[in-house]
């Protein structure tokens, strides 16, 4: 902050819209521009910054994005250098990006994200290396049980090694468990167990470890937050794998939690969420919070409304997450409502645009930005 009393107003914005959850016009640091906020410079000092409130507890704020909305839309990408000091690729590190044909690596879309957080000084972090989506169209007539294993291993070993030295964190296991395909141990029936078992999640860490010794190496997991007897047996099986792994001596620093929650959910983030969190912390491994992001689909039509609804849900869920001092990093899936995958697979059924992210479609914060500020704020240091 420049001064102390531009850093007094943003306080007084935070408070008065995450804790009363009113929507007040913001007037706070920001030079504004009739609704859009004023990009002079995107690293222009005295702007404050969700990078800045997490890195002062020892956090880190980050979202996801796509290289080519940030060669393509100048406005935006200043947004994300001025708030993330965390980027992860949307899709440039997916097997249908990055392999166009089995013999072919086409690294230049996650470069290109790469160099601006270099640009910017953010941390980059890698999107993800076993996933039973996002396979090429190849890969179905051409992986099988005797070539999988090879497959997987050179894939992981060139990309990783690729970045080698220049991960945050890498998602290597991505959505494994699937407790409605009814397996006692709670594995997901994806193409990669059915070429090598169980034991493709061993493989991956090893090889990734191998091809970079320094990458914290995670396990991100999707419908984890829920308070049901389904999602608490998925909870189980997880802390099994990850206990098995751990005895085994197998590389896993971390797990992710996407978080991609619904605003009229209240089931979210209970004691058994809690005590779930706590027994990885005891475990000695990281979490963070990968891909979070609120929909609103069901949510009242009033966009005012829904920006408090949606605003709450992010003040609870983080308050109670960022007490496990093991949470280390905090990601949006998307910055700004301008961009965000809600708007194709929970669109509204009143053609109102969807609000799921921070920011809105003009790049203004909305009340989730200040319940986000607000939860850095009041977390311990770690
Ligand atoms: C999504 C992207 O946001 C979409 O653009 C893409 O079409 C599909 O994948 N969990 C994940 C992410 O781990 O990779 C997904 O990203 C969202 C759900």
């Amino acid at each position: 902050m420049t001064n102390s009393s531009s850093r007094r107003k943003f306080i007084e914005g935070i408070s008065k819209t995450a804790g009363a959850m009113t929507l007040e016009p913001f007037a706070g640091a920001w030079p504004r521009t009739g609704n859009a906020i004023e990009f002079p410079n995107a690293a222009a000092p005295g702007i404050e910054q969700l990078k800045d409130l997490a890195e002062r507890k020892g956090l880190l704020y980050g979202t996801a994005t796509e290289h080519g909305k940030l060669s393509g839309d100048p406005a935006f990408a200043a947004l994300v250098a001025q708030q993330c000091d965390l980027l992860v690729p949307e899709g440039e590190l997916k097997w249908n990006t990055l392999r166009p044909t089995p013999d072919t690596f086409n690294f230049a879309p996650s470069d290109e994200l790469y160099a601006f957080t270099q640009q910017h000084r953010m941390k980059y972090r890698g999107h993800t290396l076993v996933w039973h989506e996002a396979l090429p169209k190849w890969f179905a007539g051409y992986a099988t049980q005797s070539n999988a294993e090879s497959l997987l291993t050179t894939h992981i070993s060139k990309v990783v090694g690729h970045y080698a030295g220049k991960m945050q964190s890498w998602d290597v296991i991505n959505e494994a468990l699937l407790p409605e395909d009814r397996r006692s141990d709670g594995l997901r029936n994806s193409p990669w167990l059915a070429l090598l078992g169980p034991g493709y999640i061993e493989t991956a860490l090893r090889a990734a470890a191998q091809a970079d010794p320094s990458a914290m190496l995670v396990w991100n997991e999707t419908w984890i937050e829920e308070d049901t007897s389904l999602v608490e047996s998925k909870r189980q099986s997880f802390l099994q794998h990850l206990g098995g792994l751990k005895k085994r001596n197998v590389p896993i620093h971390g797990i992710g939690i996407q978080s991609h929650l619904m605003g009229d959910q209240n089931n979210i983030g209970g004691a058994n969420f809690q005590r779930f969190l706590h027994e990885i912390s005891e475990m000695n491994l990281k979490i963070l919070i990968t891909e979070m992001d609120i929909r609103d689909f069901k949510l009242p039509a009033d966009s005012r409304e829904r920006d408090r609804i949606v605003s709450e849900k992010y003040a609870q869920y983080l308050s109670s997450v960022l007490q496990h001092k093991s949470v280390i990093a905090v990601l949006t899936w998307g910055l700004s409502d301008r961009y965000t995958w809600i708007a194709k697979t929970n669109p509204r059924s009143d053609g109102a645009a969807v609000r799921p992210l921070p920011f809105d479609e003009n790049l203004s914060p909305k009340p989730a930005f200040y319940a986000i500020a607000k939860a850095f704020e009041e977390t311990q240091r770690r």
